[in-house]
């Protein structure tokens, strides 16, 4: 694997995709809630700074900097372990430097930017989009998500953009946003014999790679993510 592929730092799953995400695409992280999103997404963040010395900022709209970053730790994640190379921001540090720009979308496009030119970051998560899209009082969404895709990809970040999916639904997004993205993981909750239930990982897309689009297990062992074949299909 070269430098032009960020790692998930999911044992199995990387393996099973080139060796991960190419650079600079825009990726949405969808599933049900409590499906590991936000792990999933802090995981790569974390292991890419300890391991590959890249920096990201995270944005995280819907939980307080503080608890995501206890949640963090929870999994052997420490934020502060990982110095400047990890920010996370939340809506209350947002919210203080916006004073009285009425227009959301524009003060949040500047902030990122201001950031990427001070600290240099590389990989931005925006935890969640269907939160920046309530935040920015989108009028036109389909238009101005298609903007938004555009701006990441001009500013060369790699993104993640964590989404929401209903139980019922097949849907992986409300607007386009699975059209504009460059790839999609979707993470599930699937019951097995009617009483454990199994967390799987898919990858839906990824332009420019060889990938499976298979379901795998996602299990969490000693501080690591590790896709493994599924076993059962959840309708013994
Ligand atoms: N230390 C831990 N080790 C293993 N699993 C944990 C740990 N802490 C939390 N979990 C599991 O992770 C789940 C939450 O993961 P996460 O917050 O990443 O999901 P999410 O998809 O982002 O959720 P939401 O939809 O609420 O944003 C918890 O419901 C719990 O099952
Ligand atoms: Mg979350």
């Amino acid at each position: 694997m070269g430098d032009d592929r960020v790692r998930t730092y999911i044992e199995g799953l990387d393996e099973r995709m080139e060796g991960g995400i190419p650079n600079g695409s825009a990726v949405l992280v969808v599933g049900e809630p409590g499906t590991m999103k936000s792990s999933v997404t802090f995981n790569i963040l974390y292991n890419n700074a300890m391991q590959d010395g890249r920096k990201s900022l995270y944005i995280t709209l819907e939980q307080n900097a503080a608890s995501l970053a206890k949640q963090m730790k929870g999994f052997g994640w420490d934020p502060k372990a990982a110095g400047d190379k990890i920010e996370i921001l939340d809506i209350g540090a947002i919210r203080k430097r916006m004073k009285q720009e009425p227009k959301w979308m524009f003060v949040f496009k500047t902030f990122v930017k201001n950031l990427k030119d001070s600290n240099k970051y590389d990989i931005l998560v925006i935890d969640s989009l269907p939160v920046l899209e309530v935040l920015a009082k989108f009028e036109e969404p389909r238009d101005e998500l298609f903007q938004l895709f555009e701006w990441l990809r001009d500013m060369g970040l790699t993104t993640f953009l964590i989404s929401e999916m209903s139980p019922d639904s097949r849907a992986y997004a409300r607007y386009d946003e699975d059209f504009l993205s460059d790839g999609i993981m979707h993470l599930r909750m699937r019951e097995m014999g009617g009483v454990s239930v199994q967390r799987h990982i898919r990858c839906v897309k990824m332009r420019s790679t060889n990938h499976s689009t298979d379901y795998f297990s996602l299990l969490f062992d000693k501080g690591q993510f590790k896709a493994t074949r599924v076993i059962g299909d959840g309708r013994i």
